[in-house]
């Protein structure tokens, strides 16, 4: 029987305009965390927001913020980005060539450290570091923009990341980021999740409130 998932509505689908007033409604709607996806323009065709914006949000929500640095050099501002707030920090291994130095910087500041892959980057990147690591992050699209499609085969990923987890002793959640909603995130908790990051599929809701608490108890229905 899957366990009950936590949700992590992604920022980057909401009025950036207002954005204190997204991040209350989706905390009162029953969030868990709160994604915070930084994109530099290199590592992804994306630009977002840096430490300030982290700032500025962990001012108005108690809520813990995940951010997800997508970054070609994601070393130059882990201390900028911990003394802004953040909870976790997590790192492409795509971008990492030292990546047990770049997990070492992030825990040593008391955050906790999490590695991603993107869709094409193999599970064995993650051997050395998965049993050392506070979070997993599987990528289920390509990174860089909201409202794109899962990619199916990501389920399976999912699934075998999942008994490397349940093999060893790792205390590291297992997150999933890109095209979750309403329809899929049945399968995708059973496959292994633990966290749901989802941005399109909340903000584009009409009901905040309704969409995570469903999105939340999609594991408990047959699967679609
Ligand atoms: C994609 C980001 C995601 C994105 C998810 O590069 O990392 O966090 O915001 O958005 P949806 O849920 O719309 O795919
Ligand atoms: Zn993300």
């Amino acid at each position: 029987m899957p366990s009950t998932p936590l949700i992590a509505p992604s920022i980057l689908s909401a009025d950036f305009g207002r954005l204190a007033e997204a991040v209350s409604q989706v905390e009162a709607a029953g969030a868990d965390w709160i994604h915070i996806d930084v994109m530099d323009g290199h590592f992804v065709p994306n630009l977002t927001v840096g430490p300030p914006i982290v700032e500025a949000v962990r001012k108005i929500t108690r809520l813990p913020l995940d951010v997800h640095l997508m970054m070609t050099n994601p070393d130059t501002f882990i201390g900028e980005f911990a003394d802004a707030g953040a909870d976790y920090l997590t790192v492409h291994v795509e971008a990492c060539s030292h990546l047990h130095r770049t997990l070492q910087s992030i825990k040593e500041r008391s955050v906790k450290a999490g590695v991603t892959l993107n869709p094409a980057t193999s599970v064995s990147t993650l051997e050395e570091v998965i049993h050392e690591v506070d979070l997993i992050l599987v990528m289920s699209v390509s990174p860089g923009f909201g409202g794109q499609t899962f990619i199916p085969s990501c389920l399976e990923k999912i699934s075998r990341i999942r008994h490397s987890l349940n093999a060893g002793t790792s205390p590291g959640l297992l997150e999933v980021d890109g095209g979750v909603n309403l329809q899929n995130a049945g399968s995708i908790i059973k496959a292994g999740a633990d966290v749901l990051v989802s941005g399109s599929a909340i903000f584009g809701s009409e009901n905040f409130s309704t969409t995570i608490q469903q999105m939340r108890a999609a594991g408990q229905t047959i699967n679609v």
